[in-house]
């Protein structure tokens, strides 16, 4: 058996609110293989968002333990976890918020490449060009500003900056939540069509199940920070056996069963 790309156990957070302590993340464990896509899906406030934050290490937990390729990645520091920190890579909801919005696409593109050392300043604009094209997009963006480009364009750009460092592992929050149907359609093709040529892993939070069902191998479902079922992700949507996972089926929007 191949070892996990990451293997996360007895992940605990915990947060003081009004005087008294809530677990938004309580004794969670799960893994994932390389090149897999793994969801965790569940309620608004359920700690979809802290594990993300807990595993890209921007925040620190209360209890548990964290493996990436084999190392105990809470223990890592200075160098050793700015280098893994280039296989680890987000895309989040919103690329507004993330970039600075009057940045330049060239600019957000140029600094992982930069910062990593991963291409000289004259090889780096011929490298900008080759990840737009790889996500899809014109090359002449590059001297655009990400607030004058499309919602979909910015997640391309987005997805592009986090494949800029040949990273293992893109933890994805809530990353096509606010496109619409169609664009949404195509971000989640591009995902598939990286994961299949890169064999990057994905840790793909959504409150979607169509999405979930369209790209993720695995599921997890969460309720107020614990795992309520875990399983094949089709497997769990089309039967779910905890009250949440029925909920949650309940509510979502008609599921497409042919995927993107
Ligand atoms: N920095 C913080 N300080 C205090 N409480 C927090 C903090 N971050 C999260 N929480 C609490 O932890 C719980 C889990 O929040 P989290 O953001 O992980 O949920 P989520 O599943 O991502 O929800 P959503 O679907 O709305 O994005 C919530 O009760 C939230 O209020
Ligand atoms: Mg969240």
């Amino acid at each position: 058996m191949s070892s996990p790309l990451l293997s996360v156990s007895g992940l605990t957070k915990r947060y003081r609110r009004g005087g008294k302590t809530i677990a938004a993340v309580d004794n969670v464990s799960f893994h994932i293989e390389p090149g897999e896509t793994l969801a965790l899906a569940g309620p608004s406030g359920s700690g979809k968002s802290t594990i993300a934050r807990l595993v890209l290490r921007l925040v620190q937990p209360d209890a548990g333990d964290i493996q990436f390729k084999g190392e105990d990645f809470l223990a890592l520091g200075g160098a050793t976890l700015r280098a893994r920190r280039a296989r680890l890579q987000m895309v989040f909801q919103d690329p507004l918020a993330a970039f600075n919005p009057r940045a330049t696409v060239a600019r957000v593109l140029d600094d992982p490449l930069r910062i990593h050392g991963i291409a000289s300043r004259s090889e780096r604009p011929r490298r900008i060009a080759a990840l737009l094209e790889r996500v899809g997009l014109s090359p002449d963006l590059a001297p655009r500003a990400i607030h004058e480009i499309s919602g979909g364009q910015r997640q391309r750009v987005a997805i592009a900056r986090a494949i800029a460092t040949k990273p293992s592992l893109i933890v994805l929050d809530e990353a096509v939540s606010a496109l619409d149907v169609s664009v949404r359609g195509q971000i989640l093709r591009l995902l598939l069509d990286l994961q299949r040529e890169e064999r990057i892993a994905y840790l793909f939070i959504s409150h979607d199940l169509g999405v979930v069902r369209a790209i993720a191998h695995r599921l997890v479902i969460l309720d107020a920070g614990t795992i309520a079922e875990s399983g094949d992700a089709r497997t769990v949507i089309d039967a779910p056996q905890s009250a949440i996972g029925k909920a949650l089926v309940v509510a979502a929007p008609k599921l497409d069963r042919t995927g993107p």
